[in-house]
């Protein structure tokens, strides 16, 4: 059909809503340094009693590395959405080559059972083994008896006690594979490992943030902040000893250091206080099957920005609004709008906006007039700008608890919603400046290593070291 002959939307019908949507989603300087303060009290509660909401969890991992890691490591990276299997071969001083599998991950396996879900681990790692170990000739280049280190990383909330182990908290991201939450993930994995005889040992059990914050000060030894903006959110830092009142039990020296997962994306859990929840942040968090945790998450990552515009275009459809006299089925089912379909309605270069002409008519089956397309991607503004500030919240309230502001300090960054979506960094970095005026300047976010992968090998790495100088 002509899309000029339905009834859409008049301009003016629009305008309005777009102020009242603005209202809704906007941050104003003060909100956010108020969420600030909040934030850092919540930091300091999780680094003082076990237990707490947000967990910030204590890693294992001493200190930064020195540029003297070197030698071949495996890493299994099982992330939000895809499982990877990479060869990293560190060169030292900062240097390192890759080889890599991915492979995606199926809704069953996010919510099946635990264990299959890492036999499925095992048998990805055993085919990666049995491919990228062998000559010419096909015969296996491993020595007999040769066991290959490996590090795992896990990226979801696990309590450690050591860095071989962690106990799952709670899935996060929308998995939910049973029989898992409370158990030790690393005794899992490394069940599946030996049923299949895999010639490795997992030496450490890591979060993606934490292998993030290790990667990027491997090559730019200024990061003290690592953030991962992808399906999840999350940060790690790197903390006194003395500093973590909940472990001083331990007898760690307490000028040591060590990195810290905080699992920030669960802040303002269940009270729901101090962010700023529209009723589409309801209905995302209700229909999800975590209802009440990660609160911060939900209104940050990749998983749900998408998620949160199409809410929106179902209330204004509802409304009366928008696509009158057109089916809309489509967009109604939950999540079928993308976040990716943000980054590319806000990366429209063109003035008819082609490319939302695109998405809607091509996924959606819609027709849209160029007042709705600059509407909706005004929306989709609003919701990844919102996204970028609150996050700049999380990284001020770390940076107001070290006390990084004056000296500066560098943020790595990494995770499709960083390195794809426009303008979240620049979003981010204005952020800062809305909280701490011209200093803000001085806090800078960079694309990271990857964490997953070549984060994962240094700690490995890290800890042969540590291990072979008998500290662990
Ligand atoms: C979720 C996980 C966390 C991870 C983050 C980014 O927040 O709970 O462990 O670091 O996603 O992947």
């Amino acid at each position: 059909h002509d899309g000029d002959e339905l009834p859409h939307a008049t301009k003016k019908t629009m305008a309005d809503h777009l102020r009242k949507f603005e209202q809704l989603f906007t941050l104003t300087p003060q909100r956010m340094r108020m969420i600030v303060e909040a934030f850092k009290e919540t930091l300091a509660l999780g680094l003082s009693q076990p237990g707490q909401i947000v967990p910030m969890i204590p890693t294992f991992v001493f200190g930064y590395p020195t540029g003297q890691e070197t030698g071949e490591y495996l890493a299994v990276d099982l992330g939000g959405t895809n499982l990877r299997i990479c060869l990293v071969t560190l060169q030292g001083k900062g240097e390192f080559e890759i080889t890599q599998s991915k492979y995606r991950l199926t809704e069953e396996q996010k919510q099946g059972d635990g264990q299959q879900l890492f036999d499925f681990c095992a048998q990805c790692l055993k085919t990666f083994i049995d491919t990228n170990y062998v000559d010419e000739d096909g015969k296996s280049t491993l020595s007999e008896g040769q066991v290959l280190p490996l590090g795992f990383t896990f990226s979801y909330p696990c309590s450690q006690e050591r860095i071989d182990h962690g106990v799952l908290i709670r899935w996060t991201k929308g998995f939910g594979a049973g029989d898992t939450e409370g158990r030790d993930v690393a005794a899992m994995f490394n069940k599946s490992v030996d049923d299949l005889k895999i010639p490795v040992k997992m030496t450490a059990l890591i979060n993606d943030t934490t292998g993030t914050l290790i990667a990027s000060h491997y090559v730019n030894p200024r990061t003290k902040i690592a953030v991962i903006f992808g399906t999840g959110c999350n940060a790690a830092y790197m903390e006194r000893v003395g500093d973590i009142p909940k472990i001083k039990n331990l007898g760690i020296d307490d000028d040591a250091e060590m990195a810290i997962n905080c699992e920030w994306g669960a802040f303002d859990s269940f009270k729901h206080e101090h962010l700023p929840r529209t009723k589409y942040d309801q209905i995302v968090d209700e229909s999800s099957n975590k209802v009440g945790e990660q609160a911060f998450e939900k209104l940050i990552s990749g998983r749900y920005l998408g998620e949160i515009l199409r809410l929106v275009l179902c209330d204004l459809i509802d409304e009366g609004v928008l696509f009158l006299g057109q089916n809309t089925y489509k967009l109604e089912t939950p999540y079928v709008l993308e976040t990716a379909f943000l980054s590319l309605m806000e990366s429209d270069p063109t003035d008819e906006l082609l490319m939302i002409i695109g998405i809607f008519s091509h996924f959606f089956a819609l027709d849209t007039t160029l007042a709705e397309r600059q509407f909706f991607k005004a929306l989709a503004k609003l919701i990844g700008r919102r996204a970028a500030r609150l996050s700049a919240c999380g990284i001020a309230a770390i940076v107001s608890k070290k006390n990084y502001l004056e000296e500066g300090c560098s943020v790595g960054a990494d995770g499709s919603l960083y390195n794809k979506y426009p303008h979240f960094a620049d979003r981010v970095h204005e952020g800062l400046q809305d909280i701490f005026g011209e200093k803000g300047k001085n806090i800078i976010t960079h694309h990271a290593e990857d964490g997953s992968g070549v984060g994962s090998s240094i700690i490995a790495a890290m800890t042969k070291i540590r291990k072979d100088a008998g500290k662990y």
